[in-house]
């Protein structure tokens, strides 16, 4: 497997071109289940998940066209129901196929999703949705069995907003009889790019955006041709990088509006900022200032960037506490980030921080996509030599990310397998 080598003490300084949103990608190009006919999405980002769901639409019998950052994509030929646990079992947001596929095709096999790294991450509200919408589960030697003849319009409150729970339900309700409610729903700026896609198709979809959803499902969707919105965890990313630095980097095809939990907590480090329409210009300060975050659905702080966030709190002055609301394993960086010097204590949900002066280079390992980020990131601030292993959980969310951070002074070089 590839690793990464990062050289730490560069300060990045330069223009970062931030590409399509991976969680706005993976629901968007499910979508084109829906329709007949080829739908063009443009600005696809190319990403190890946007494989992995191609691969399973392909599965599914929808044919596939490439080319550079644009995906063609006509589900006319779907064929097949199931999602086996194979392709399930390498991105959870495969469960997204389970509400267009009986909405579809009136049945769907989609195997359980199981625990990851992060926590146990359960679909029941999917299932509970869909059952209110008339379908039918059972829950089969691993798989979730769903069907119905048409779905029908239903009230439906989500205990917590879950982000693919909300999009899942929204593609299951748009060719539903009669209308539908989605209480509590998710408001990620990605549920609003799929139901602007949706609706793009003729859907009739109200509210997307804020906890109340409205759909008046219709008879049938045409494809339509549309651009994937931009990646705001990349360009969180990449402004904890400038601030760690004390670089000067400008975010380029940036959607500042859909950043703005992250933008207040790093003014607050001491960041300067200018805000463009589709720009951020970032400069970090000579000292790092401690602050306290707690996750929360958008629009409050992702938790996306919580890893991310520690690094930048582990070389700040004082203590900082970060509180992780959403998933309950959602501190495995923090072992990682020790090895390297950091000053991190566990306590239930929360961190607690101490800045030290200076991390210290090492060979780290990650178990999912946001923390191997963020050691990518405390490589960049480290002395000597770091070596992030498994990049694996890199190439599942991030473009190129060691090319993009070389382009603006990092010393970051990839490595292939022996
Ligand atoms: C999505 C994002 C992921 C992000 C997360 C939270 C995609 C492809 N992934 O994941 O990057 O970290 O939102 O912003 O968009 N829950 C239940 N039952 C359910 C569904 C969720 O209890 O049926 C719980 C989860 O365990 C979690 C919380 O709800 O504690 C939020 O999860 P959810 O919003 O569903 O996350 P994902 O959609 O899986």
């Amino acid at each position: 497997m590839d690793r990464i080598i990062v050289e730490g003490g560069r300060i990045l300084r330069g223009d970062v071109k931030i590409s399509g949103a991976k969680n706005a990608a993976l629901p968007i190009l499910v979508s084109a289940l829906l329709a007949d006919g080829w739908n063009t999405y443009h600005n696809v980002p190319n990403l190890q998940d946007v494989q992995s769901i191609k691969h399973l639409l392909s599965h599914l019998g929808a044919r596939i066209e490439t080319e550079e950052d644009t995906v063609r994509i006509d589900a006319g030929g779907l064929c097949d129901s199931e999602a086996p646990y194979d392709l399930v079992r390498k991105m959870r947001a495969s469960v997204l196929v389970l509400g267009p596929l009986v909405a579809r095709l009136g049945k769907a096999r989609v195997s359980l999703p199981g625990g990851c790294a992060i926590g146990a991450r359960p679909i029941n509200l999917h299932l509970k949705g869909l059952s209110q919408l008339g379908a039918s589960i059972r829950l089969e030697h691993g798989y979730v069995e769903a069907s119905s003849d048409r779905l029908k319009g239903g009230d439906i409150y989500f205990d917590i907003p879950s982000v693919t729970g909300t999009e899942n339900l929204m593609m299951a309700a748009v060719l539903a009889e009669g209308r539908t409610t989605l209480r509590n729903s998710a408001r990620e700026p990605e549920i609003v790019a799929l139901a602007d896609v949706l609706n793009e198709m003729g859907a009739d979809i109200h509210g997307a955006g804020n906890s109340l959803i409205t759909i008046n499902g219709v008879s049938s969707l045409e494809p339509a041709e549309v651009s994937i919105i931009s990646d705001r965890i990349e360009a969180g990313t990449f402004m904890v990088a400038s601030v760690l630095t004390r670089g000067d980097v400008t975010l380029l095809n940036c959607e500042p509006a859909h950043l703005s939990g992250v933008i207040d907590k790093l003014r607050l480090t001491g960041a300067d900022m200018e805000i463009g329409d589709k720009t951020i210009r970032i400069k970090g300060s000579d000292e790092i200032e401690s602050v306290d975050v707690k996750t929360l659905p958008y629009p409050g702080f992702p938790t996306d960037m919580q890893a991310q966030f520690m690094v930048l709190m582990s070389v700040a002055k004082g203590l900082s506490i970060i509180s992780e609301t959403i998933f309950e394993n959602r501190f495995i960086h923090v072992s990682e980030l020790r090895r390297m010097g950091a000053d991190i204590t566990v306590s239930g949900n929360s961190a607690i921080i101490r800045g030290v002066r200076m991390l210290s280079g090492a060979q780290v390992m990650a178990t999912d996509l946001r923390a191997s980020a963020s050691l990518i990131l405390a490589g960049l601030v480290a002395q000597d030599k770091t070596e992030v292993n498994r990049v694996y959980h890199l190439d599942r969310g991030y473009e190129a990310i060691e090319d993009k951070f070389e382009r603006i002074g990092a010393a970051i070089r990839r490595i292939g397998p022996p």
